[in-house]
């Protein structure tokens, strides 16, 4: 599908009846690495990802029919009206960042300015753990802004609900479109991944290996401030960066790696792609005019404790690292005690106030009934 296919072009709100809808939608990890954009949220380069379960996002759109709406609505004149909550409280300092989607995405989803919307969001992961959001949260808003649609426009089939909702979501965040529907989402063209696109996400279209079945993700937190640099400043800094042509390259060779790792299930090869992904995404930080490094002194501690654990015992563990400090475990669900107690015993020790998360791969978003 081509972008012009989400366009909705006849579309009557004034039949409308008030109402709210609620979408769970799971955060998710990135195996390889989306890191450059270019136009408005084109990825550089395909990356692959495990939908998460425990880290996720709920959001309630409340809508109801503005009274005043004039009949031949002039779009200029008239403006989005959102009332924001977050966790029970009002936060009007997220409205400019919801205000910037829906900008973005009023000509694919024309009826936005008919409606007063309330939205109001909560994660299940703490808000200062450093975990990024923006994926689940602009997920679960791109859901619920798919199921007003349907309200006025029943007939849309469910391919193409998840499709559009993938598409609005990469317009708030580009992770984001990995994280609607699926255990295993790519993004970005590539012509060893069927149906791949760079406007929306897909489910990895062939069988994954029993050996990533419930794969686990344990998230060590090392830091719970700020980053002092966004996800969205470091994308830019991709632009003229001296290693980026090989990173873009690095990465899609990895897609078609990746992509028979998960085929035949051969987890040392699994290992090398993930771990060098990790490291090649915090190279081009560093390497970045201006540079910058996310890591922490307790990432690297935690790497090296991590290698040490797989050379004594033969464990199938690895890390990750998303643009932040901290840490991602992954590891095979058959290996969930042994692994469970190095982290317990040699791993918290470097978390901020002993804060991890234990997580593992999930099935995707569901629309609550509340
Ligand atoms: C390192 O999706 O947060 O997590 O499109 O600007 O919102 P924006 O960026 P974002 O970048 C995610 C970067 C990453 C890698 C990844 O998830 O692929």
């Amino acid at each position: 599908m081509i972008e012009t296919d989400f366009i909705l072009s006849t579309v009557d709100a004034s039949n409308t009846t008030d109402g709210s809808v609620t979408w769970r939608a799971p955060s998710n990890i990135a195996l390889v690495k989306y890191w450059g954009k270019r136009d408005i949220q084109l990825p550089e380069n395909t990356s692959i990802s495990f939908t998460l379960d425990a880290c996720f996002t709920v959001t309630t759109l409340a809508y109801t029919l503005k009274k005043d709406r004039p009949a031949q609505p002039d779009s200029a004149s008239q403006d989005f009206n959102v009332t924001f909550y977050f966790e029970d409280k009002k936060k009007d300092d997220f409205k400019p960042k919801i205000f910037t989607f829906f900008k973005r995405i009023e000509q694919f989803v024309p009826f936005l300015k008919d409606f007063n919307f309330v939205i109001k969001s909560r994660n299940s992961f703490p808000h200062s753990s450093g975990i990024a959001s923006s994926a689940s949260s602009m997920s679960a808003l791109a859901l619920c802004i798919m199921s007003l649609e349907k309200e006025m426009n029943s007939g849309i089939t469910d391919e193409y609900f998840y499709k559009k909702a993938s598409f609005l979501a990469r317009l708030g965040s580009g992770s984001a479109c990995r994280s609607i529907i699926g255990d295993v989402n790519v993004w970005g063209n590539h012509n060893e991944i069927e149906g791949s696109s760079n406007i929306y996400g897909i489910n990895f279209p062939y069988r994954f290996h029993k050996n990533f079945k419930n794969y686990q993700d344990t998230i060590l937190v090392v830091d719970e401030g700020e980053k002092q640099i966004s996800s969205s400043v470091g994308h830019q800094l991709m632009f003229n960066h001296p290693f980026a042509k090989q990173r873009f390259e690095q990465a899609n060779e990895n897609i078609s790696k990746i992509s028979k790792v998960l085929q035949s299930g051969d987890l040392k090869a699994f290992i090398a792609i993930v771990e060098s992904e990790a490291l090649s995404l915090h190279a081009m930080m560093m390497t970045s005019n201006p540079y910058f490094i996310l890591m922490k002194p307790n990432t690297l501690k935690i790497i090296h404790k991590i290698w040490n654990f797989r050379a004594k015992s033969g464990s199938n563990i690895c890390f990750t690292l998303d643009a932040g400090a901290n840490v991602h475990v992954l590891f095979p669900e058959n290996e969930k005690e042994s692994v469970n107690n190095f982290i317990l015993n040699e791993l918290i020790q470097f978390c901020q106030e002993n804060h991890y998360i234990c997580d593992r791969i999930g099935k995707g978003a569901e629309q609550l009934s509340i």
